[in-house]
This record gives C-alpha cells, structure tokens and sequence, in this order.
C-alpha cells in the first residue's frame, strides 16, 4: 500500500510544486495537502485538501490520525525579512510548528518526517565560500536562529528517540507557478516577473551580492529523493548542505537579458542587504551527494529560459 503523505504549508511556494509532484508519484488520494488558507486551482483540484493551523497541535493530530498519515512534510515558516519584523510571531510558528511533528513521530503516529532548513542557519562568522557542512553557525537573523534551533532538536529527536527525520539547507529558492513571500532571496523571482511586465527591475540587494540559489524542480527532486533514500545512508540528521548555483544581481540581469536584450536593473538595497551579507555565497554540498546521490540539473542558463518561459504564463492564464 502506498504511504499516506501530510503536507503541511502545502499552499506555500515549495509546498504547492512539491504537493503536485507528490501526487504524482504516489497518487492524489494518498497525498493530503493542508494550509491555513487554500492554494492554487491546480492544487485545490487535484486532491485532498485540509485547513489546518501548523501551530495547533491538536489539528495536526487529527489530520494524521483521521488520514492514517505514514509521512509528514513540514513546509510551512515565516521566512527571514518577516520573521525581522515580527520576531515573536516568526519564532512560535517556526517552531512550534517543528515541536508537533516531531512528537507526533516520536509516538509513532507517523514514521518519517521531511523538514526544510535553509542557509539561514549560517552567519556573518561562517566560512563564507564553499561553507562546510559542519563549520561555525552563529546565525544573526530570527529566521536563522530558529532554523539553527530546529536543526538541533531534529539531530536530538533522532538520537534521543529514534525519529526518522531527514532536513535540508535550502538555498534561495527560484519559481514560478507560486510567488515567495517574505524571504531574503526572493528578489531573483521579482526580477523575472518585473521583466517581462516592465522591462526594468529595482533590486533590493547590491548589484554584487552572491548567494547559493536552486531552481525549485532540483529542490523538490531533492526532497523527494532524500525521503527515499534508505535511512542508513541518511548520516546528517541536523540537516544537509544542498547547493546548485550562486549568482549575484547582476549576473542575473545579464541572463535575462539574454532574451530581453532592452531589460533595465538599479539597485536600492534596504533592510534585507544586511540579511544576505550575513549569509554564505556558495555552499558545499559534497555530503548531500555522498550519501544520497544528489546532483542539480539546472544551471543558470536553463533556470532563466523555463522562468521566462513559465512567468508569461502565469501572467497570461
Ligand atoms: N529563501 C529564504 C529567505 O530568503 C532562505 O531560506 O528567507
């Protein structure tokens, strides 16, 4: 029989593709997709959807009892320039959210769980090219403190308990069909939909501003293939390194306008430049493709071609 999946922020930027193409491996019966508001038509349509608060405990039991549930990812977060101007808020929900499952699974209600970490967990006194898998992680944003925290009690839930919980750090995250919301990176998915509307974009990093990037099919084949793999070749249970491409602003203009020869960019930084200084500019990820076979499959070049190629889209539909 195949295995019952939770989504939890399924509605979410990672959450929506990754709910797709769930349902496609395992069927859309066997995928139950919940957020606290619904998502897209796609998603809504394509299978069994649950509003449900991540922070309350007793929904999420219920959810995974009334379902059977084997598997839970946990997608939803306040990501890093929310979570600055709401600290409290950014810390209960990052948290709390961690704290439900992975008691859930240590009662056994579910046997394995997906919880995504991020570059955040990284800080201004980490390594800052090819940053190591174990290296200095004094994060300086809440965002990053509580991914930091998290990694920590997954690492404690697994040897303490048992609990089958496998994590990655994800670079900025780039696509198309959901737009980002709150996060540091985002201005490399703005820049594609400002393109092809406008023609001009106003960045809110400097135009030399390097950080760790991944078109966001290589981050779902990621998670994928990490919950498939067997759990003793899993050896990290804080969470994994995972790294596809770094560019700046500015080489990022200069791919698009590979295709938009008259495409304008300035830059404007604000709050959020001292967020990505405070983050690594490439990352390694040798690790992840020891233990798990991991390997990206896009590269700048290929990313920009199915942006602009999927952003018309979503403007036209
Ligand atoms: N992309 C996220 C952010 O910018 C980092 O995980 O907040």
């Amino acid at each position: 029989m195949a295995s019952k999946i939770l989504i939890i922020g399924a509605c979410g930027q990672i959450g929506t593709e990754l709910t797709m193409a769930l349902r496609e491996e395992v069927g859309n019966r066997n995928v139950i997709a919940s957020d606290i508001r619904e998502g897209s038509k796609e998603l809504m349509a394509s299978g069994p959807f649950e509003v449900a608060d991540a922070t309350n405990f007793d929904q999420i039991q219920d959810l995974v009892m009334h379902y059977e549930i084997d598997e839970i990812y946990l997608m939803a977060a306040m990501l890093s320039a929310t979570a600055e101007k709401f600290p409290m808020k950014g810390w209960a929900l990052n948290m709390n959210s961690l704290f439900h499952v992975l008691n859930l699974a240590k009662d056994k209600k579910v046997s394995k769980v997906f919880w995504p970490s991020s570059i955040a967990v990284f800080g201004p006194t980490t390594p800052k090219h090819d940053t190591p898998q174990n290296t200095i992680m004094e994060p300086t944003t809440v965002y990053g403190i509580s991914k930091q925290a998290g990694e920590r009690w997954c690492e404690y839930y697994f040897k303490k308990f048992g609990v089958d919980v496998r994590s990655i750090r994800y670079p900025g995250l780039i696509s198309y069909k959901t737009l980002p919301g709150g996060g540091t990176t985002d201005y490399a998915v703005e820049i594609y939909h400002e393109a092809l509307k406008n023609k001009k974009y106003t960045s809110f990093l400097k135009e030399d501003t390097e950080l760790p990037m991944m078109f966001m099919d290589d981050a779902i084949r990621a998670a994928m293939s990490l919950m498939e793999a067997p759990a003793d070749s899993v050896k990290v249970r804080s969470s994994y390194n995972l790294a596809a491409l770094n560019f700046t602003p500015e080489t990022l203009s200069k791919s698009i306008r590979k295709h938009i020869p008259e495409f304008e960019i300035d830059y404007a930084p604000d709050f959020r430049q001292a967020i990505a200084d405070s983050w690594p500019s490439s990352i390694d990820d040798s690790s992840a493709r020891k233990d798990w076979g991991w390997k990206p499959e896009f590269d700048l070049e290929k990313m920009t071609r199915e942006m602009l190629k999927g952003v018309k889209d979503f403007h036209e539909v």
